[in-house]
């Protein structure tokens, strides 16, 4: 399995930067798994106390950036900068040696200020350089105004913007490709779309071919009311990727899944491996 590495570069716990990397984490395609990685428990950066491998979290940091495949890189901006959280967690993945060399990264700041973390974003892409990952070039992503793309659930609403993230999440699955070559897949990884309560392939002209449907429900769950393959795109595990996008929402939001339709209901016998995530009321 392909893991990309989702690092947030803000430590509060309402971060906007963490919103934003859980809309991130959801737009990337199924073959592709996010997993988030904590910086906010890594000691300050002594080179004294790293030669004898005395920092358990510098070591298990650096254990998890060689298990990524790529990176995605959420930063607010501080002071025209990146935050020293994330300019720390880039020191200590430096040493002893480069952890960080070769990885493929998607940069994105973000800020209720107009212009979106623009200064922090450089100075990340800057760093990159010396520390040989290859940035998405483009798009370049600079979220202004970010106090206002989320609803009380802290889910992005503004489909314009969710848009404009899904084609830069397309742009480093392109790239990450590039980097890591796997078997033509008969249908297009980047087909799924997301929108608040579904996911969905549409045709070329707009009608819908596939989808699944989710409600929101009380005490944290979702209710899975339909889901939908059009002829044409039958017999190719389609339903099932739809179902495994909605089981991924439900862990990176900590929610629970209420199978009401029949195929959610038959995916759950198939696949008891996922029954914690499930409740039937
Ligand atoms: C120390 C500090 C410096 C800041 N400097 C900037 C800045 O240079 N540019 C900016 O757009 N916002 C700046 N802000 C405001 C942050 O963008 C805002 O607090 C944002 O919500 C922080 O990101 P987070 O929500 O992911 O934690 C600063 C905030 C702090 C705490």
């Amino acid at each position: 399995m392909t893991q990309i590495g989702i690092i947030v570069g803000s430590l509060r716990q309402a971060a906007y930067s963490q919103k934003v990397a859980n809309v991130l984490a959801n737009l990337l395609p199924v073959q592709l798994t996010p997993v988030f990685i904590d910086i906010g428990q890594l000691p300050l950066y002594n080179a004294d106390l790293d030669e004898d491998d005395t920092v358990p979290a510098w070591q298990t940091f650096r254990q998890q950036l060689d298990d990524v495949d790529g990176l995605i890189i959420v930063t607010p901006e501080y002071n025209r900068g990146m935050t020293g959280a994330l300019k720390n967690a880039f020191d200590v993945g430096s040493k002893r040696r480069n952890h960080w060399k070769h990885q493929i990264a998607l940069v994105v700041s973000s800020s209720p200020e107009a212009t979106g973390g623009f200064g922090a974003n450089q100075q990340v892409r800057q760093v990159l350089v010396t520390l040989n990952v290859f940035p998405v070039q483009r798009p370049e992503v600079y979220l202004g105004h970010v106090n206002h793309l989320f609803n009380d659930q802290n889910l992005m609403t503004n489909l314009d913007t969710l848009s404009f993230l899904q084609t830069a999440v397309n742009a480093f699955v392109d790239l990450q490709a590039k980097f890591d070559p796997q078997p033509a897949d008969e249908l297009n990884a980047l087909a799924i779309k997301y929108e608040p309560g579904r996911f969905y392939i549409n045709g070329e002209n707009g009608s819908t071919l596939a989808e699944i449907i989710f409600h929101d429900q009380q005490n944290k769950r979702i209710m899975v009311t339909n889901t939908q393959v059009s002829e044409q795109l039958r017999g190719q595990g389609i339903a099932k990727r739809l179902m495994l996008r909605v089981i991924r929402f439900a862990q990176i939001y900590h929610l629970t899944i209420i199978p009401d339709c029949s195929y959610a209901q038959k995916f759950l016998e198939k696949h008891p491996e996922y029954q914690d995530l499930f409740t039937t009321n």
